[in-house]
């Protein structure tokens, strides 16, 4: 008997959602139609397609949020709202360290069994079709854009965003949140790079006849160069200041 029905709530706190799932949760969740995403055991080829699978989805499932989280960012940058923009900018962060995390559950397949198991059933599958991916690095410039408008419209360059933070805090946090996006996109290019050289190596190429060598000339791209830049200038600056 379960817990509800022991206590005789089973009538009182019963499902009051529509859709399939015993319970409210199932059917908020959507937990029958989420499991049925994975393969079933009958039709797996090898068994570390769940781990693959799962992974992936989780993946894009993140991607997927950090994706809107950014969208509406932007559109709160240009409508002037940048604490708003920042909250939200956070949480895209978050997704992509989270998507960087579960890199790991990879590492625990065995290069042989991935390549000689998993990878025959991927067709030509490849993270470059990856639609969460895709949309979070179309996505990542428009609100560098929106930041460099707002800037420029109190009269800044970026190093002043920098030399006169304290004054202008908004700004100065939405410059700082920008920079930590685009590291954790590197960050996550550069773990993604370590994973693919980890189990199916660095001198071949990937199921859509890439070389996994260009991936490690993506590595170094930057959605923000002046973000990183302006650093070298504020050196520069302070140098200066101080011999002058
Ligand atoms: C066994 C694990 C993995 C392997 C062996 C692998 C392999 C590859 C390879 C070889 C490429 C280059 C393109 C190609 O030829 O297909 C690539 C690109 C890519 N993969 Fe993976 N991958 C793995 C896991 C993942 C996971 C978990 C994600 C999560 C979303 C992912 C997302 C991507 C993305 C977004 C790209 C495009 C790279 C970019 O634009 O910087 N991959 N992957």
């Amino acid at each position: 008997m379960s817990r509800r029905e022991q206590t005789g709530l089973e009538d009182e706190l019963g499902p009051v959602l529509p859709g399939p799932g015993a319970s409210d949760y199932e059917r908020y969740i959507r937990t029958d139609e989420l499991l049925a995403l994975q393969k079933t055991e009958d039709e797996r080829a090898h068994h570390d397609e769940l781990l693959f699978q799962v992974t992936h989805q989780s993946s894009e499932l993140w991607l997927k949020l950090a994706s809107t989280e950014i969208d509406t960012a932007t559109a709160r940058l240009v409508g002037g709202d940048l604490r708003a923009a920042i909250r939200l900018l956070r949480r895209t962060i978050l997704g992509i360290k989270l998507i960087t995390e579960q890199l790991d559950m990879l590492e625990l397949m065995s290069p042989w069994e991935y390549t000689s198991g998993v990878r025959p059933e991927l067709g030509h599958g490849s993270g470059f079709d990856s639609p969460g991916w895709n949309h979070l690095r179309r996505a990542i410039p428009g609100a560098g854009e929106a930041f460099h408008v707002l800037r420029r419209a109190e009269g800044l360059s970026l190093a002043d965003v920098y030399r006169r933070a304290r004054t202008h805090e908004d700004l100065y946090e939405l410059a700082e949140t920008l920079t930590e996006l685009d590291e954790r996109a590197g960050v996550w290019r550069i773990r993604h790079l370590r994973v693919v050289e980890r189990i199916i190596g660095g001198d071949v190429v990937g199921t859509q006849g890439t070389p996994v060598e260009l991936l490690a000339g993506l590595v170094h791209r930057k959605f923000f160069p002046e973000l990183w830049d302006v650093r070298n200038e504020l050196t520069g600056l302070a140098k200066a200041e101080e011999e002058g």
